[in-house]
Order: structure tokens, then C-alpha cells, then sequence
């Protein structure tokens, strides 16, 4: 099973090349980039808009992500509107009313994932219910041989802070522990590989789960100093291998390097 995640994309139909980056060129790269990966499933994990979501910006996407080739799932950052997302990406999108949130369980090929939506800047109370109680079904059905004892987690925000100066300081998921406290519950029955964007930036860190943040295809953000300050490189995408025992192995991508 191959997933390759695409993220931060920041597009918007009248500022095209803010600070200078033809956002939408980089995004057609990650497409073709990602398609020549011959992925089984991609995972858009937010930030699909620069500044705001909206049906216009939506509606023009579907075209662009059908050069993929392949099923694609979409979920929300804080720049997007889970709103608008039912109207130009189908039904699988629409809100519930008692349940207003893009938050999904999937089979994907005989992997198991959650799809959680933090586009709020934090999961709320009902939400991490949810979750909670998904991986304890996850747990039961691993103990009786349905299914690998992991679960491979998508989320636009990082769960695990504390290696991003600027971006844990101005945007940092606000329940970061409370949700990090529900994932890691399950750590001793289930292996969690939790696959985020939002910080702009590289990173891999273990801590009771195992999360892999993906640079943007827009642009980086340096880690280190407290203020905001643009990083080179990129755009990237990143490639999710599972084996059929659910192990993972994972690379990012960046423009200009060759991948096999
Ligand atoms: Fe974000």
C-alpha cells in the first residue's frame, strides 16, 4: 500500500505568487510528482487555501487533483472552510449537523486510518471521545486477528510540539497534550503513525506515538528563531509505504530530486 501526502498547498485564485512562489506551479508539481509515485491513495492533509476557503477556490481543485490518478481524501486546516468542502469534493464531505467536523475512519487497502479535523485548532471534547473510542475497537480487533495492531492517523495540525520556535508559539494546536493524552492511551496495544503539515518544516519525532510532519508546497518556515522567517526549500510531498504487517516506511520528496 502506497499513500503519498500533499500538503499546505495554499492556493487562491487572485493572489497567485504571494511572496513571490507560483503556489499553484508548485501544486501541479506535487500532483504530477506524487502520480509518478503510482500511490494507491493520497492524502491532501490542508491548508488547501492561502488565506480562506471559499466554493470558488474549491470548485476549481477537482480538476487539479485528477491528474493524481488515483483516490484522494481531503482534510481541512485552518485556512480552509469544512464547509465548503461537501459542494466541490462530494458527499463524503458533507456536515453532519450533530457532528460538524471532517473527522473520518477509512480502510484504506486493509490499513487502518483516521482522518481528524483540527481546523479549529483543536479537536473537541466530542471529537477525542470519538477517537478514543475507535482505537479501543481498533485494539479488539487487532487482539483477534482483524486487522494490523496499528493505525496510521492524518491531521493537519502536529500533536507533538516543541521543535518549531515560531509556529508552536503563533499557531500551535491548542489541546495538543489533550489529544497527544487519547493517542498515546493506546500505545501498548496499537502503533500509531500520526502524519501532519501546518509547520512549514521537516520533521520526524517519536513520544508514545510516532508523527512525521511534511514540508508545504508552498513555502518553509525556519524552526528556530521565535520570529517568522522563511526557510529555503521545497515544495516537497511525502510517500507512506505499509507493508502487509503494517509497518511503515516513509521519505519526503522535494523538487529536483529523482525518486525510484
Ligand atoms: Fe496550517
Amino acid at each position: 500500500m502506497r499513500i503519498v501526502q500533499i500538503t499546505d498547498l495554499h492556493l487562491d485564485l487572485e493572489e497567485r505568487t504571494p511572496h513571490g512562489i507560483d503556489v499553484w506551479e508548485n501544486a501541479r508539481w506535487a500532483v504530477a510528482t506524487a502520480r509518478d509515485a503510482r500511490p494507491d491513495l493520497v492524502v491532501v492533509s490542508g491548508d488547501l487555501a492561502l488565506h480562506y476557503g471559499s466554493p470558488e477556490l474549491y470548485a476549481a481543485l477537482p480538476p487539479l487533483f485528477a491528474g493524481l490518478g488515483c483516490d484522494y481524501l481531503l482534510l481541512p486546516g485552518n485556512h480552509d472552510d469544512r464547509s465548503a468542502f461537501g459542494a466541490a469534493f462530494g458527499r463524503r464531505y458533507a456536515l453532519r449537523e450533530d457532528t460538524p467536523w471532517l473527522d473520518r475512519q477509512v480502510d484504506a487497502g486493509g490499513v487502518p486510518m483516521l482522518l481528524l479535523d483540527s481546523s479549529a485548532g483543536r479537536l473537541e471534547e466530542r471529537q477525542l471521545a470519538w477517537v478514543d473510542a475507535v482505537l479501543t475497537a481498533r485494539t479488539a480487533a487487532a487482539a483477534r486477528g482483524a486487522g494490523p495492531p496499528g493505525v496510521l492517523v492524518w491531521i493537519h495540525h502536529p500533536v507533538l510540539t516543541g521543535f518549531h520556535r515560531y509556529m508552536d508559539g503563533a499557531y500551535p494546536l491548542q489541546n495538543a497534550d489533550a489529544v497527544r493524552a487519547v493517542l498515546t492511551r493506546h500505545r501498548r496495544a496499537l502503533s500509531i503513525e500520526l502524519f501532519c503539515g501546518h509547520y512549514h518544516c521537516e520533521d520526524s519525532r517519536v513520544d508514545g506515538i510516532r508523527q512525521h510532519t511534511t514540508p508545504s508546497t508552498y513555502m518553509q518556515i525556519d524552526p528556530e528563531p521565535e520570529e517568522f522567517r522563511v526557510l529555503p526549500g521545497g515544495p516537497a510531498i511525502r510517500i507512506v509505504d505499509v507493508d502487509t504487517a503494517g509497518a511503515v516506511e516513509t521519505v519526503v520528496v522535494y523538487r529536483d530530486e529523482r525518486f525510484d
